[in-house]
């Protein structure tokens, strides 16, 4: 195998093909491999098989192109197609269930379908991130249907994925990289196959140190946004500026405080903290809680609009609102677990009419002009650059009421003639 890496001959499937496995396909393919995606959405396939990628990202196109187009990535949803492979990246989805408890039924499925498909000897990869123990079990599970030997029969790894949507094609190559071996063999060769294309660090450990340190990134992440979040709200209190402080605080050279805002979204953040302290036994009361403070941020946002509305004598059940951004985060297509939608869920029984404009998702109005003519309030909810560069003295003449409400710190001064309240921007 180690020798099939070495000379790029060894054969990959991909199991999964999302915002992490159809770019991690495409990596591979580009580096020489045969790649075969395995994908359960059939629209997935046809649109891949024709060169097109289903989510946004910078490069993606040209680069699926040139892995279609010299034949080295195809797409399928037939299970046989991936019969004998000599590599297995599962790359699906790790979300929760409503309980907040992890929902691992994609995983055990993808796991069951390459336990069906795979032979002796194959290296079995999973990027998805997923609670702590988990690649062992799922070693076993390989183990009940195959007959298999674990480490012995086969190789197991789990190799987090760290991209940040919007700039996938440069992390895949540049972040360092952990491969997590149910032995040290496993970790070996996934390590050997990532250099094809790795140029950050890599590092060797087992499986659920590697579980655990991808869950703790995340949870750090989730914590220091939950605290300067929480600053925010004292900010409000005291009427003063919190990005004032934070920028003044974070000038002292062991601190780093993090920016608040009107939530935290997207596949990771908001599900990673639950699935690191999912399978231990003790409660951990600053993680959960940070994911509280997070969780309810949509309500200050929805707090901050109401009040303008009061300030401008607008009853809220007669005012037309307008969301600028549904994505979670800024020049995204990705809604997942987005702020903007848990904001609108909010608000949308008590207002009149709420309308909505993005530019990469889509929403109730297809130009920012026809959302703002006639309307009340205008929130902004997703930091896309096309909402830092508005001309708010032009859309003003647009509505029927001036009331922003900035829930991403992207206005940096409020703008004349408008009631202006913004998450962290003074009192209510
Ligand atoms: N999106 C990110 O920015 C990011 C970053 C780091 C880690 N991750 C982790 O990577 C994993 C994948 O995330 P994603 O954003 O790519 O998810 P995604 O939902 O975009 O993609 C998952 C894909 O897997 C397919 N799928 C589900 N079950 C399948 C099965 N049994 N067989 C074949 N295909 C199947 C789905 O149809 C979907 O297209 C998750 O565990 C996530 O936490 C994501």
């Amino acid at each position: 195998m180690e020798d099939r890496i070495e000379k790029r001959t060894a054969e990959i499937a991909v199991i999964g093909l999302g915002y992490i496995g159809l770019p991690t396909a495409i990596m591979f393919a580009n580096a020489g491999f045969k790649v075969i995606g395995y994908e359960i959405r059939k629209e997935v396939v046809e649109k891949i098989n024709s060169g097109e990628a289903h989510i946004v990202e910078p490069e993606i196109n040209e680069l699926l192109q040139r892995a279609v187009g010299n034949g080295r990535l195809r797409a399928t949803s037939n299970p046989k197609e991936i019969r004998d492979k000599d590599v297995y990246i599962i790359c699906v989805q790790t979300p929760l269930k409503e309980d907040t408890t992890p929902n691992l039924e994609y995983l055990e499925n993808a796991v069951r379908t390459v336990a069906g498909v795979m032979k002796k000897g194959s290296l079995v990869i999973i990027e998805s991130t997923v609670p702590p123990l988990t690649t062992v079990k799922m070693a076993k599970l390989i183990e009940e249907i195959t007959g298999f030997k674990p480490g012995e029969d086969f190789y197991m790894v789990h190799a987090p994925e760290r991209v940040m949507p919007g700039r996938i094609f440069k992390e895949l190559v540049y972040n360092s990289r952990i491969f997590g071996g149910i032995t040290p063999e496993s970790a070996e060769l996934a390590e050997k196959l990532y250099r094809s294309f790795v140029k950050g660090q890599t590092f060797k450990t087992s499986s659920t140190v590697s579980e655990v340190v991808k869950l703790m990134e995340n949870t750090f992440r989730d914590v220091n946004i939950a605290l300067a979040n929480e600053f925010a709200y004292l900010a409000h209190q005291y009427g003063i500026d919190v990005f004032e402080a934070i920028e003044l605080a974070n000038t002292h050279p062991r601190v780093r405080i993090h920016l608040p805002g009107i939530g935290v979204g997207g596949h990771c953040l908001p599900k990673d903290p639950h699935l690191l302290v999912w399978p231990a036994r003790d409660d951990f009361g600053l993680i959960r809680l940070a994911r509280e403070i997070n969780d309810g941020m949509p309500l200050l946002a929805k707090d901050l609009l109401f009040e303008a509305l009061r300030i401008a004598n607008m009853p809220p059940q007669e005012a037309i609102v307008a969301v600028l951004g549904l994505a979670y985060k800024g020049d995204s297509d990705d809604t997942r677990n987005s702020p903007a939608l848990a904001f609108i869920e909010e608000i949308k029984d008590d207002v009149a009419e709420v309308r909505t404009y993005d530019p990469f998702v889509g929403g109730t109005h297809g130009s920012l002009e026809d959302a703002l003519e006639g309307a009340d309030a205008v929130v902004i909810a997703t930091d896309h650059t096309e909402f830092r560069s508005l001309d708010w003295k032009e859309l003003g003449r647009l509505m029927r009421t001036r009331i922003l409400v900035d829930g991403r710190h992207i206005v940096e001064k409020p703008p004349k003639g408008f009631i202006f309240k913004g998450i962290g921007r003074g009192e209510y």
